[in-house]
C-alpha cells in the first residue's frame, strides 16, 4: 500500500510495478503484515535502515543509563535508590536485546560499538542534557520514558521479527520506568515543600522541549520516514507521535500542578488536540552535531567504560577457549 505513495522528501518510492520480482514479493509480504525474519531475502536498503535504527536505539539505551546513574548514590531514600538501580539495569538489558536484534542483520556488536565510540553512530539527542537535581530523575521517567514508550509501542509491530520481539519485552519494562518517574514527581509536587515543587517546575522547564525533540525532525524534513513507513519499520510519522505525546502529557502536568513552559500551548477543539509552540530545531541540530551540553562527557564515559572492561572481556574469552580445549581433548 505505502509503496505506491510518493515520498515527502521528494524522492519517489518505487511502485510495485517498478520492483523486480524478488522485491515485489518482499513488499507484498510486508503489506500483508507477515514478519520478515533474519534468513529471509530483504532489500539492501531495508537491512541498512534496520541496522542504522536498531543500533542507534541500542546506543540510546546504553548511553541513557548515564544521566540517571549520576543520582544512584544520591537518591533520597533507600526505596528510591533500589527503584533507580533496577531501572538503570533494565536500560542495559534493553541495549543488549537490541544489539542482539541488530546482530541478526549481519553486523557485529564490536562494529556497532566502534561506530558509537568514534562518534559516527548517533544516539538519542535527549541524553546529552545534564541531570542537575533529583527532580530531573523524575522528569526523565515521566517525559523521556513517556516519549520513548509513545515511539516504541508501535515498534512492537515492526515488520522485522527480531526487532519487533525485542520491543515487546522493552515496552513492558518501559511502562514501569514511566510510572516510577511520575510517582517521584507526585511525591515532590503533592507531598513536598514549596522548594521541592519549584525544583520539579525547574526540571520541567529544562526537559520539556528536548523531550519533544526526541521524536525527530518535523515530517517534512524526516529523510527516512516515508521509506521506513512503506517497509513498516515505522508505523507513525515523527509529528504524529509528538502530537500524541503532547496530548497525553498536558493533563498529567495539570495533575501535578506544574506549568508546561510553552505560552502557545492551547487546546484546539477542531483538531481534538493541543496546538503547541515552535521547537528550536537549531538546538536539535547542534546537539546532533555533538555540541550539546553533555555530548563530550557522555562519549568519554562510554569509551572509558569500554577500555576499563578490556581485562574482563579478555578473561571471558580465555575461559571460553580453555573450556573448548578441554571439551575437544575429552572428545578426542
Ligand atoms: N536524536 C538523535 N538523532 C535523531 C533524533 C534524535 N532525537 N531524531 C532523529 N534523529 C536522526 C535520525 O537518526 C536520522 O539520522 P541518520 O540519517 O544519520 O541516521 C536523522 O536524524 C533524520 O531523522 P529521520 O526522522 O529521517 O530518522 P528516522 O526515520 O530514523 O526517525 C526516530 C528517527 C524516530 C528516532 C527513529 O529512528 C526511531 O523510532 N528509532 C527507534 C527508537 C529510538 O531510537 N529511541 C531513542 C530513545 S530510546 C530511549 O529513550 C530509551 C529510554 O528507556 C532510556
Amino acid at each position: 500500500m505505502y509503496a505506491q505513495q510518493i515520498k515527502t522528501d521528494a524522492r519517489r518510492l518505487k511502485t510495485l510495478e517498478e520492483m523486480d520480482d524478488q522485491e515485489r514479493a518482499f513488499q507484498e509480504r510486508v503489506d500483508a503484515d507477515i514478519k520478515i525474519e533474519a534468513k529471509d531475502w530483504m532489500p539492501d536498503g531495508y537491512r541498512k535502515t534496520l541496522i542504522r535504527q536498531i543500533s542507534q536505539h541500542a546506543h540510546s539505551e546504553i548511553v541513557g543509563q548515564l544521566p540517571e546513574a549520576n543520582w544512584i548514590s544520591r537518591a533520597p531514600t533507600l526505596e528510591r535508590k533500589a527503584i533507580l538501580l533496577a531501572k538503570v539495569q533494565d536500560e542495559a538489558g534493553h541495549g543488549l536485546y537490541l544489539y542482539c536484534a541488530a546482530e541478526t542483520l549481519g553486523i557485529s556488536r564490536d562494529q556497532m560499538l566502534a561506530q558509537l565510540h568514534s562518534g559516527k553512530a548517533k544516539y538519542s539527542s535527549i541524553f546529552n542534557y545534564p541531570t542537575l537535581t533529583w527532580a530531573d530523575v523524575g522528569m526523565i521517567g515521566w517525559l523521556v520514558d513517556g516519549a520513548a514508550i509513545m515511539n516504541q509501542v508501535p515498534l512492537q509491530r515492526c515488520s522485522y521479527g527480531p526487532y519487533s520481539r525485542a520491543m515487546i519485552r522493552v515496552c513492558k519494562e518501559e511502562s514501569f520506568h514511566q510510572r516510577q518517574g511520575y510517582d517521584a514527581l507526585i511525591t515532590l509536587c503533592h507531598k513536598g515543600t514549596a522548594a521541592q515543587k519549584a525544583m520539579a517546575q525547574d526540571a520541567l522547564d529544562r526537559w520539556w522541549w528536548p523531550s519533544l525533540m526526541m521524536f525527530g525532525p518535523p515530517d517534512g524534513e524526516s529523510i527516512h520516514s516515508a521509506q521506513s513507513m512503506a517497509w513498516k519499520i515505522k508505523q507513525n510519522s515523527n509529528d504524529e507521535l509528538r502530537q500524541k505525546f503532547v496530548d497525553q502529557t498536558v493533563p498529567q502536568a495539570d495533575y501535578l500542578g506544574l506549568t508546561i513552559p510553552d505560552p502557545d500551548l492551547k487546546w484546539n477543539d477542531a483538531k481534538g488536540g493541543y496546538d503547541f509552540g515552535e521547537i528550536d530545531w537549531d538546538e536539535f541540530h547542534r546537539v546532533l552535531r555533538g555540541d550539546g551540553p553533555c555530548n563530550k562527557q557522555r562519549l568519554d564515559d562510554r569509551v572509558t567504560a569500554w577500555e576499563d572492561g578490556a581485562w574482563y572481556r579478555e578473561g571471558l574469552m580465555a575461559h571460553a577457549e580453555k573450556k573448548a580445549a578441554r571439551r575437544a581433548a575429552a572428545a578426542a
